[in-house]
């Protein structure tokens, strides 16, 4: 890899992959009769091992949403394999928040989803509000918040728990310049730690920090 403008070069990928995607396909329907298939995924092949900050790139519609949902298990895949270990962290690319709900409410609802303990809860949010620089906004209700607030709550909820894999669906849309750097430097903090990262990205500003990358081009998964 070529010149990485000062940042930490990415500690060689640890133990065996922590998500593994072999020949998926998935196809949808569409039309009143639902006669016109259009084939997302061809038979897409990437893995993510611990310790890496994984790229996925590819144009508007070329089904890198898809393959997240699938992965998650969101979606159904039409052929193919997904191998996960471990615990899993997903932050959507349209938030999934309750209108009515405080930001701490959240914290308190994703905490016990999880299954962590108070302590560890309370340490997660604290550290995440800190870290994303929300804490003002702790009692405010998600109706009262900004599209930036949201994207940092939603990517707050989505590594509370300190995931083995995290998916990220273009975590920073709608975050300000700062908010964008702070939030490459806090993946690249759990990168270090061992986190396995996959996220979503048109922008490749960042290319320096990612250890590798996937780029999705005609259903198929083309590495660089
Ligand atoms: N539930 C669905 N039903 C039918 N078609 C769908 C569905 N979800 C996605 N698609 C189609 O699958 C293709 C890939 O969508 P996807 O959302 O994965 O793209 P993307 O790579 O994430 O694009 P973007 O960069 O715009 O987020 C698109 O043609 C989309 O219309
Ligand atoms: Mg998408």
């Amino acid at each position: 890899m070529s010149a990485r403008g000062g940042a930490p070069e990415p500690a060689a990928p640890r133990g065996a992959a922590v998500l593994s995607v072999t020949d998926v396909s998935k196809s949808f329907r569409r039309g009143v009769l639902r006669r016109r298939r259009t084939d997302v995924l061809k038979g897409a092949s990437m893995e993510v091992r611990p310790g890496e900050l994984v790229g996925l790139v590819g144009e508007n519609g070329s089904g890198k949403s898809v393959l997240m949902k699938i992965v998650v298990g969101l979606l159904a895949r039409d052929g193919g394999e997904v191998g996960r270990t471990g615990t899993l962290g997903y932050c959507p690319q349209e938030p999934l928040l309750w209108e009515k709900l405080t930001v701490g409410e959240h914290f308190e609802l994703f905490a016990r989803a999880y299954g962590l303990a108070d302590d560890a809860a309370t340490g997660a949010e604290e550290l995440l509000l800190d870290e994303l620089e929300f804490s003002r906004y702790r009692g405010y209700r998600v109706e009262e918040l900004s599209g930036g607030t949201r994207q940092k709550l939603n990517l707050a909820l989505a590594l509370m728990h300190e995931p083995a894999l995290l998916l990220l669906d273009e975590p920073y849309a709608g975050f300000d310049w700062e908010t964008y750097v702070h939030f490459w430097e806090m993946a690249e903090r759990r990168r270090e730690r061992g986190m396995a990262i996959l996220v979503v990205s048109h922008l490749l500003t960042e290319r320096e920090r990612l250890t590798r990358v996937f780029t999705l081009r005609d259903g198929r998964m083309v590495s660089e």
